[in-house]
């Protein structure tokens, strides 16, 4: 008997994973062993770049996860609820679990995993981060006898898009996002892209897999990229950087805190995450004894999506058909603690700073005074620019407790040669 799949969902990532079922054909022979068995939609009426007998499609999504005959439940509607109820429910009646949600993986992962492991059922999520990048699978298995070091990751497609047009066209950060919109590129409303909150729920995934452990994601710093200007892109340009959205996971030795936090950042122009331009998304992961591995493609689309699910759907077929009483370590997330997260005031980082100021004697002297009162070293001062009546200065620090930073700073608001600081990013 085939393995019985219950998809939640019909959207782009749903219809590609029929799709691809649907056309097995020269890939894997156990997906011939698949049998789309229901898909719940929320209308019947909707036309379909798909056929699906009607015996098949339905809108009773409680009835797909409650049906006994369903062996895998594939969710792909998004958003917090329904999925995480009927995820729940699933899972609870003993069902596996593929899903592409990562909003729901990293608010409610504590308690769709506990479920799933009273249940002795898997949740699988590879199409959760990265799109159609196997890092899910990799972190759990070929990478996990590593010690991870580190995880850096340009996951969020849209920003990506967004800040590769800036640095192209020296284009505003608004004129692209409207065109973005325009496009498709950019969602209607695009807080969770724009504000970082898309990539802060991928790398609370990735770093609980990665280090073991549960992440809050209220512990994730998360600044997005709306204040990112085209004076900042093209100064970091002169200094030998590129400017991303980086969601970073590092932990210097075992026993140190984690520092998990998503910004904008100047990355150096050789970097190997410097070249990934438009919506591709790359994540970097620093092991030992590994040393760097990067894993580079799209992070969205149907097709690439659908990738992932499937091959999730194709390991929870290859559990069935061994038909194994005993868990599969690799493939659960059996994590029971949580991680601990370094406040940001301990992050050492160098820092990127604009200034505003009077164009009068002393003020770069004042600067670096401030700064080195509170132990900040700087690394380069750059003032080529004006901005009306005001000089323009850039400084690069290096290695710097970020409260430090921060401390020198609030001195340096005070002086009274200062106008303003437009700009303050993070340097890798
Ligand atoms: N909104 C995401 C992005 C795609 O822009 O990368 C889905 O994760």
């Amino acid at each position: 008997m085939g393995v019985r799949l219950g998809i939640l969902g019909l959207g782009t990532v749903g219809t590609g994973t029929v799709q691809l079922l649907q056309d097995s054909a020269g890939r894997h022979p156990l997906l011939q062993e698949i049998e789309i068995y229901r898909v719940g939609v929320r209308s019947l009426d909707k036309p379909r770049a798909i056929e699906l007998s009607t015996e098949v499609l339905t809108t009773d999504l409680e009835a797909i996860v409650n049906d006994p005959a369903v062996d895998i439940v594939v969710e792909v509607i998004g958003g917090l609820e329904p999925a995480r109820s009927l995820i729940l429910k699933a899972l609870s009646n003993g069902k596996h679990v593929v899903t592409a949600n990562k909003a729901a993986i990293a608010r409610f992962g504590a308690e769709i995993f506990t479920t799933a492991n009273q249940a002795g059922v898997y949740v699988m999520l590879e199409a959760a981060v990265g799109g159609g990048i196997p890092v899910i699978q990799p972190l759990k298995q070929s990478l996990s006898v590593n010690r991870i070091h580190t995880v850096i990751g340009i996951v969020n497609g849209t920003t990506n898009y967004i800040l590769t047009r800036m640095q192209t066209e020296g284009s505003n950060f608004s004129d692209v996002l409207a065109d973005a919109q325009r496009l498709g590129y950019a969602e209607a409303d695009p807080t969770a892209d724009v504000d970082g909150l898309d990539a802060a729920d991928k790398i609370a995934i990735l770093a609980s897999l990665g280090f073991d452990g549960r992440i809050n994601l209220q512990d994730v710093y998360t600044e997005g990229i709306r204040q990112v200007s085209k004076t900042d892109i093209a100064y970091a340009e002169k200094l030998g950087f590129v400017i991303k959205l980086l969601a970073i996971a590092k932990r210097d030795t075992p026993s140190s805190p984690l520092s998990v936090r998503v910004h904008p950042t100047l990355v150096p122009q050789a970097h190997p995450l410097a070249s990934i331009n438009g919506v591709y998304n790359a994540i970097l992961v620093e092991g030992e004894p590994i040393g760097q591995v990067m894993f580079f493609g799209p992070g969205a689309g149907a097709g690439a999506t659908a990738s992932a699910v499937t091959s999730d759907i194709l390991n929870l077929v290859a559990v069935l058909k061994t038909n194994t009483a005993v868990a599969n370590p690799l493939l659960t997330c059996g994590h029971q603690e949580y991680c601990q997260i370094a406040p940001m005031a301990e992050l050492i980082t160098r820092f990127y700073a604009r200034f505003l100021t009077n164009d009068q004697p002393g003020v770069i002297g004042k600067l670096g005074t401030c700064f080195g009162n509170y132990g900040v070293s700087l690394e380069s001062v750059v003032q080529t620019g004006f901005q009306g009546e005001l000089a323009e200065i850039v400084v690069v620090t290096h290695d710097v407790p970020e409260g430090n930073f921060r401390q020198a700073l609030a001195e340096i608001q005070n002086l009274s040669a200062i106008e303003s600081i437009p700009s303050l990013l993070r340097v890798l």
